[in-house]
């Protein structure tokens, strides 16, 4: 089953809005099947961050993301990752559309509230920096039959 890396980033902790955002992708019937919050390490946040490491905004987005604590977070289900991506909007939240948690939540590009996993490939390298395999439940809600036909 496809899963997806979903991080509430430091200001979304901060501002209270972590249940709004776990709530959106329960509400659309994805399934959480990891999470834990935590302060991140500069390394981890380096290597979560690697393929922008020579963009002018890295050291100041790695700051900020050992700033405060994130929740993270795997969820899994039927294309989940291009979903989530849309759930969260455009990574700049001015341009993000009404309805998306950046579009609703956010202005700056810089305090975007959440990440999310581009591409499978990337999901699966992101779950795998971020969570052990012992960490991640394997569960099957009663509810999917009634979600996924
Ligand atoms: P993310 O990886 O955090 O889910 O965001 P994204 O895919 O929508 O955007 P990406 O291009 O991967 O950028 C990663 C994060 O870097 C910050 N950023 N700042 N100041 C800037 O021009 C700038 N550009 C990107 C954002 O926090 C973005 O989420
Ligand atoms: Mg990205």
């Amino acid at each position: 089953m496809e899963r997806t890396f979903i991080a509430i980033k430091p200001d979304a902790v901060q501002r209270g809005l972590v249940g709004q955002i776990i709530s959106r992708f329960e509400a659309k019937g994805f399934t959480l099947v990891g999470l834990k919050m935590m302060m991140v390490s500069r390394e981890l946040a380096e290597k979560h961050y690697d393929v922008h490491k020579e963009r002018p905004f890295f050291n100041g987005l790695v700051d900020f993301i050992i700033s405060s604590p994130i929740v993270a977070m795997v969820w899994e289900g039927e294309g989940v990752v291009a979903s989530a991506r849309k759930i969260i909007g455009a990574t700049n939240p001015l341009t993000s559309e009404p309805g998306t948690i950046r579009g609703d939540y956010g202005i700056s590009i810089g305090r975007n509230l959440i990440h999310g996993s581009d591409a499978i490939e990337t999901a699966q390298r992101e779950i795998s920096l971020w969570f052990k395999e012992e960490e991640l439940a394997i569960w099957e809600p009663g509810l999917t039959k009634w979600i996924v036909e």
